[in-house]
């Protein structure tokens, strides 16, 4: 099963980085294919915790090949910042790749960023403040930078320049803020060139022949389905293709290498930052489900919207993604509920949804229709076996896996890395 995509079925946080970490040294590669350090994966190995963000979670294990593919946008100081933070922890960061058409955030990005969304006002996005949006529409705008522009320096200037003269107007006589010398952000991208050269490559290229000799890939993706630039929850979404397709176009690898692709959502379903979000719980029952599942985000500690599982939404991420697995994540947290609802349609003026409505005015107006599930009270963090689970937590998991149309071939029961009850290799079944 050489290559294999996991992505996010829902608003992100699923835990996506644990999936990764479980499958370990049965891969070979690591790639990232989109987003960049608006990414915030937990993993938790023993009583070590890290926090990844611009790295592939493929790093933690040992003999891995981390690759950052063409699709990620690459803030160079936050790179060699979580490459040394890990080093200092004894984690091999020496076999990293770095695709050299991956666009770079530059220090501009982030200004814009953090601006625009505080002129935005009550129409915010609530993005993570890192540049993203921002990189990505030079990206698109074709005034972007990227990696390999750091071997050039006269092409880094002309494009700098070219890219902070439009920048600047805004910034200065639209934002109020001083305005950006070409030199002080050549000189610091610069600065980072020697350390990245080893590092650079063709990511596509190499991928493919890792794929010729047999070896597994896994494309772990960023973000998740409603944060898709096209399919999610538009405009209150990232800025790159958080759904499978990415996985291809982010990194170079064309659509009939894929062999597998994953979803990864939790028994519950969180979203952080703003926009449409049919199942939230705003009362006590929100506030205790952020409370059981540690719901704060990686990235910036904000705390996440919480709400039940939401099975349009899953259904959607299958259809959209082609997912053949669903790893099902934190059903722990449930542990103790009386009853669990499951929102299984929405209803929307009146009338009744069985799929995501067409248009977002519909989306924002979705009222959820529930089904209620029985509850357990027992400890699931030891089970391993399908069967170590009460009845109730089983009947949940079935259920779950009918209303979403895709099997469930693994279920997360605590952070750990051997917390995990799998139904369904996710490299052989
Ligand atoms: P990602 O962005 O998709 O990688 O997910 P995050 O790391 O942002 O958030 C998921 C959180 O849930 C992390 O703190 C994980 O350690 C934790 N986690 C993952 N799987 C489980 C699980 O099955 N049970 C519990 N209790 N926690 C989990
Ligand atoms: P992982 O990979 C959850 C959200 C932000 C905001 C919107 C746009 O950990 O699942 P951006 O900074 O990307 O322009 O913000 O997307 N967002 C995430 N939410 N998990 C993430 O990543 C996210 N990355 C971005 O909160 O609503
Ligand atoms: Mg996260």
């Amino acid at each position: 099963m050489p290559a294999i995509v996991l992505v996010g079925a829902q608003w992100g946080d699923e835990g996506k980085g644990k999936a990764t970490d479980v499958l370990g040294s049965r891969v070979e590669a690591v790639v990232k294919f989109n987003g960049g350090n608006n990414a915030g994966h937990t993993v938790v190995v023993g009583d070590e915790k890290y926090a990844l963000h611009l790295l592939p979670s493929g790093i933690l294990t040992a003999g891995v090949t981390p690759v950052i593919g063409n699709g990620v946008v690459i803030d160079p100081s936050v790179l060699f910042q979580e490459i040394e933070g890990l080093t200092a922890r004894g984690v091999d960061c020496s076999k990293l790749l770095v695709s050299a058409s991956a666009h770079l955030i530059a220090p501009y990005h982030r200004t814009v960023d953090r601006v625009t969304e505080r002129f935005l006002g009550v129409r915010r996005i609530g993005t993570t403040g890192r540049g993203i949006g921002p990189a990505y529409a030079d990206k698109v705008n074709r005034i972007g930078l990227r990696v390999q522009d750091l071997f050039d320096e006269k092409i880094l200037a002309q494009k700098v320049e070219g890219a902070l003269e439009t920048r600047n107007q805004l910034l200065v006589k639209v934002y109020n803020r001083r305005a950006i010398t070409v030199d002080e952000i050549v000189d610091e991208l610069l600065s980072y060139a020697d350390r990245l050269r080893p590092m650079v490559c063709d990511t596509g290229l190499e991928l493919t022949r890792m794929l010729d000799a047999g070896k597994t890939v896994l494309y772990e993706g960023g973000q998740a389905t409603m944060l898709d630039i096209d399919h999610g929850t538009y405009p209150f979404v990232t800025s790159s293709n958080a759904t499978a397709g990415g996985a291809c176009t982010g990194s170079g690898t064309p659509p009939n290498r894929i062999d597998r692709i994953v979803g990864v959502a939790k028994a519950y379903i969180t979203r952080v930052g703003e926009g449409p979000f049919p199942t939230e719980l705003l009362d006590d029952v929100g506030e205790g489900l952020r409370r059981a599942g540690g719901e704060f985000g990686t990235t910036t500690g904000r705390p996440r919207r919480t709400g039940w599982y939401d099975a349009l939404i899953a259904r959607y991420a299958s259809r959209v993604n082609g997912l053949t697995d669903l790893v099902l994540t934190k059903l722990d947290v449930l542990t103790g509920y009386e009853r669990i609802p499951v929102c299984t349609a929405y209803e929307v003026d009146g009338v009744k949804h069985t799929e995501i409505p067409l248009t977002q005015t519909d989306f924002h107006h979705a009222v959820p229709v529930y089904e209620e599930f029985e509850g357990w009270t027992e400890d699931i963090s030891g089970a391993r076996e399908f069967s170590d689970l009460p009845k109730a937590a089983q009947d949940y998991v079935l259920a779950l896996e009918e209303l979403s149309g895709v099997r469930i071939s693994a279920v997360g029961v605590g952070p750990d890395r051997d917390q995990i009850v799998v139904r369904t290799d996710l490299l052989e079944g």
